[in-house]
Formats: structure tokens, sequence, C-alpha cells
């Protein structure tokens, strides 16, 4: 290996680098997909437990393939983005069947599963298979624009395609998934987006970002994407023991999860307002109803919209007509259900 980058990359990988987590070093590429998948658009520290749970509830990917979808389900709940929990679920299956359990291993065949992206294909195959393949994350295009004084916009086809090239072009091929696990590595202790560690770093002599006072420029994006905002007032309509939820079918956030009776605005309503919805018209306009609590706003944060909403705690003397896709279910039923992280967090702040 010839370029200063890896070298100095490795070296600093193999001496000074303490980062300790449940999947590194490991060769299943069962667990190695597992842990990846979690790991999209989620934290280091949030996925962890749940890797752990994961593994210890479906120890090979039989045991994650047949088990009921509700469970599986269930257990992703809080990680968010659900439709990575779609496509394990598809993904196991078809190993499951059509490799009787044996995960493919070759790039081209991890790349064709469902929920595998190049960058994922890369970190499997390098981890198992030591296949030279270089993973591309915002991690590495980071640190290769800042030390290598790159502003094409990282979020281009003609960034992916740059960034990719010189990536493959660093990567130790006789030891990619060592290579690999110390680039993430030294983005997410030395590298990072906000006050990277420049004072400690062994690349900080040849970095150009380092050198010409540019880590805040780069990476360049292209887009600024423009969040959306939701309102969702969630009324926990009780009637005797039992609330009302339903299954969110629709192609939008939170597919597959539960949740109770909604108004979805895109601005903050009044009582009023709320009064003259068709959910009040549904619910509340043929009986005396109780009003038992109006909890805070509570807000979160999706990478494209922002989520702001509150419940309200809503008692029914007999159950409606026509509740529509609406059903009754025992409050103590309630927690077989996988709901979005926005209603879980309020029901615990009930709860105690
Ligand atoms: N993020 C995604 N994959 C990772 C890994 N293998 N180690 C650390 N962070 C990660």
């Amino acid at each position: 290996m010839k370029n200063d980058f890896s070298k100095k990359l490795l070296q600093w990988n193999s001496e000074e680098n303490k980062r300790s987590m449940p999947w590194k070093g490991e060769k299943d590429p069962y667990k190695i997909w597992l842990s990846e998948i979690i790991l999209q658009q989620t934290r280091v520290e949030q996925g962890w437990a749940y890797y752990e749970n994961f593994i210890k509830t479906f120890p090979t990917i039989h045991d994650l393939a047949k088990a009921p979808e509700k469970k599986v389900f269930k257990m992703w709940e809080g990680l968010g983005y659900y439709n990575r929990c779609r496509n394990l679920i598809q993904t196991a299956k078809k190993i499951s069947t059509e490799y009787n359990g044996k995960f493919p291993s070759s790039y081209d065949e991890i790349k064709n599963l469902k929920g595998i992206g190049p960058y994922t294909a890369a970190a499997i195959s390098s981890f198992a298979f030591n296949l030279p393949y270089a993973v591309v994350d915002g991690n590495v295009e980071r640190i290769l624009s800042r030390y290598f004084g790159i502003n094409t916009p990282v979020d281009t086809a003609e960034g992916k395609k740059k960034f990719t090239t010189l990536a493959e072009s660093l990567l130790d091929k006789a030891t990619p998934g060592k290579y690999n696990q110390a680039i993430m590595d030294f983005g997410a202790v030395i590298c990072k987006p906000k006050n990277p560690l420049c004072d400690q770093c062994v690349q900080s002599k040849k970095c150009y970002a380092f050198l010409q006072h540019k880590i805040e420029e780069l990476p360049v994006k292209k887009k600024t994407i423009a969040k959306k905002i939701r309102w969702l007032y969630y009324f926990i309509v009780e009637v005797d023991g039992e609330i009302y939820i339903r299954k969110r079918t629709e192609k939008d956030i939170w597919q597959n999860l539960y949740e109770f009776v909604l108004l979805e605005t895109q601005r903050s309503i009044t009582g009023k307002e709320i009064l003259k919805s068709s959910v009040a018209k549904t619910f509340f306009a043929n009986e005396k109803y109780a009003v038992k609590h109006i909890s805070p706003v509570y807000k979160q944060q999706l990478s494209h919209q922002t989520i702001n909403g509150s419940f309200i705690h809503v008692r029914l003397k007999k159950p409606v007509k026509d509740s529509g896709a609406y059903f009754l279910v025992n409050k103590k039923e309630i927690k077989k259900y996988a709901f979005p992280k926005f209603i879980t967090h309020h029901l615990k702040s009930e709860n105690g």
C-alpha cells in the first residue's frame, strides 16, 4: 500500500483506535448484515441494544425468517424507518429458502438483496468475505473531501462516482475489512462532522481542510432539503377500558405501525378547529365526552420532516357507530402492538 493516507489510517487503527462494538471483528455475514441494517440511519449507541436483542432472539437467519412478522416489527419499535425492517424480513426469508440459510458470498449477489445498497454490500463483502470493496458513506465522504480538498457536492451522481473511485483506490486490498472498519471509526472518533479532533489527528499534516482552514466548508452538499412540517393530534379515545387504534397502511412514515385516532394538519390548530374536524364528527358528535388529559406538544425530527403533536385523552360512554379502520383494543393489550416512537414516548411518560 503506497499511499500515505491509508498507511496512517491503519497505523492509527492499530495503535490508537479503542472503539469497541459488538459487531466489530464479526465474521458471520448474517450478524454483520443485521448490524449494518440496524445502523443505517441509526446512531451506534442507539442500535447497540437492538443488535444484541436481535442476535439473542434470532441466532440464525432461519430463526429470523420463520418469526411472526408482528414480533419482528415489535422488536424494531423505536428504531424508525420501518422499510428497513420490512426488507430485513423479506431478505431473511429469501436467504432461508433460496440459499438454504447460507448468506451469498459475492458482492453482486449481496447487492441484489432487498434493502442492501452499495455501502452495505461493501461492508458485508469486506467484513465477512475479505472482498476488496470500499465502503462509501457519509463518514467516508467527509474524511476524503476534507483530506483531499474535494468540493464536488456529495449528494450528486458526479460526487458519488468521484468519492467511490477515490475510496476504491485508497482501500488496502490485503485487509479490506479492517480498512473499512478503521475509516468508519476514524470518521466517528476523529474526523467528526462537528468539532473534529484535528489536534490529535495523524492525518492533519497533509489534510487540505486543516491546512487551508476549510473544515467547516467540507464536505459540500448541493441541496438543503426543505423540511416538511406536520402536526399530529392523537385522540386516545377510551370506551370502557378499551382504546381505538388502527394500522397505518398508507405509503408514508410509520407504515404498518399502529396509532390512535389521528387528526393531521399542517399547522397547529385551536380547540375550536379540532371540534370542527371530521375526526370530532365521527367520535364526539353523538354523545357527551370527557377530556381526561391533554399532553404537552411533542416534537420529533425525521430526516425530511418535523413532526409536532399532542395527545388528547378522551373518554366515551359507548362505542361509536362507524369507526372506519379504527378498532377497539383492551388497554392491557396495547403493549402488544408496535407503535411509532412518537407514541410510545408518550405512553411511557403517562404510565410513569
Ligand atoms: N455504522 C455503520 N456500520 C458501522 C460499523 N460497522 N461500525 C461503526 N459504525 C457503523
